[in-house]
């Protein structure tokens, strides 16, 4: 039995014994348009909703939800691969009992590791799996290849994206890089746009008709929308207080817009079945795909 033939084993027998999370991934084409806000806020919105929300934090660059949570975890995801702790270790818990686990280094890491080392990454996620019922990852911006492959083994993907010229242009680069990847299946990514930082609720429409008229045009894809975030000072206060928006100030625009957000998604997520998704431990099982044939 080769690598790739173990892990699908233990892909199928896990899924036929164990629950698996909803996995929402989060990114955007720029950097700095709002993706770490609409995780987390999206993160506390699921848990009023009764759900077992964990932020997977898989932008290694910068500290971004740690800081915005206020929490300073003591273990990453390298110290479960390499440093041999639980799993229940490495998850903190942030406010409303979101819980929150940081990539870290081991991120990075991901690309050497051996045989044995994914397979006992895909087992902690199986054990992510059982512990949350959503699970929202933040990814870098950008087109790197650790966040493409990510996305490309997702099956659910929210785009943000802001009018700003430059992170338009960067959300179609995002995509057809996507479409242009020989793992990319149409079939098998939902992608939907988020606007952020609009002045308006038609703005965040138009900026959509705007992206999804080239992309349909030019690279024959299709996205949903979700809606938009206006731009909110009180977000920015929320920032600087390091607390979500949606704790500190509930009422505001931006909260009320991720919360309209959260109620389509939790909609387009009731009655789905585990069947044909994936989990966290299907997530990365993918993203090691390439590497196993
Ligand atoms: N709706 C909004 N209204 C006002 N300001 C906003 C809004 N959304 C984001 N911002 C501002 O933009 C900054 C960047 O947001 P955030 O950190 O969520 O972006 P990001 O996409 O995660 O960035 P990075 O690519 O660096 O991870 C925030 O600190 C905040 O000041
Ligand atoms: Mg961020």
């Amino acid at each position: 039995m080769d690598q790739a033939e173990q892990l699908r084993n233990i892909v199928k027998t896990q899924n036929r014994q164990r629950h698996l999370a909803r996995v929402i991934t989060v990114t955007s084409g720029k950097g700095g348009v709002g993706k770490s806000n609409v995780a987390v806020n999206l993160a506390l919105q699921f848990s009023r909703f009764g759900k077992r929300v964990v932020i997977f934090d898989a932008d290694f660059g910068l500290a971004n939800i740690e800081v915005m949570l206020g929490i300073r975890p003591a273990y990453n995801l390298s110290d479960v691969i390499f440093r041999g702790k639980k799993v229940s270790e490495v998850i903190s818990r942030g406010p409303e009992n979101i819980g929150f686990v940081s990539g870290g280094s081991g991120i990075r890491e991901l690309a050497r590791l051996d045989a044995d080392q994914i397979r006992m990454l895909v087992n902690i996620m199986y054990e992510l799996d059982n512990i949350a019922d959503v699970v929202i990852i933040d990814t870098g911006a950008g087109i790197s290849d650790s966040v493409i492959n990510m996305v490309l083994s997702s099956s659910e993907v929210l785009l943000v994206a802001t009018p700003e010229p430059a992170s338009i242009t960067d959300a179609y680069a995002l995509l057809k890089t996507l479409k242009w990847n020989k793992e990319y299946r149409e079939d098998a990514i939902k992608i939907k746009m988020v606007g952020n930082r609009t002045q308006t609720f038609e703005e965040g429409r138009e900026l959509y008709i705007k992206l999804n008229t080239v992309v349909k045009k030019f690279l024959n894809m299709e996205m949903e929308y979700l809606g938009t975030v206006p731009f909110d000072r009180f977000l920015t206060k929320a920032v600087m207080r390091q607390q979500p928006v949606s704790l500190a100030f509930p009422n505001s625009p931006s909260a009320r817009a991720i919360h309209d957000i959260a109620s389509v998604l939790n909609r387009d997520g009731a009655g789905r079945t585990t069947a044909r998704e994936s989990g966290m431990a299907g997530v990365f099982t993918k993203m090691f795909r390439t590497r196993q044939k």
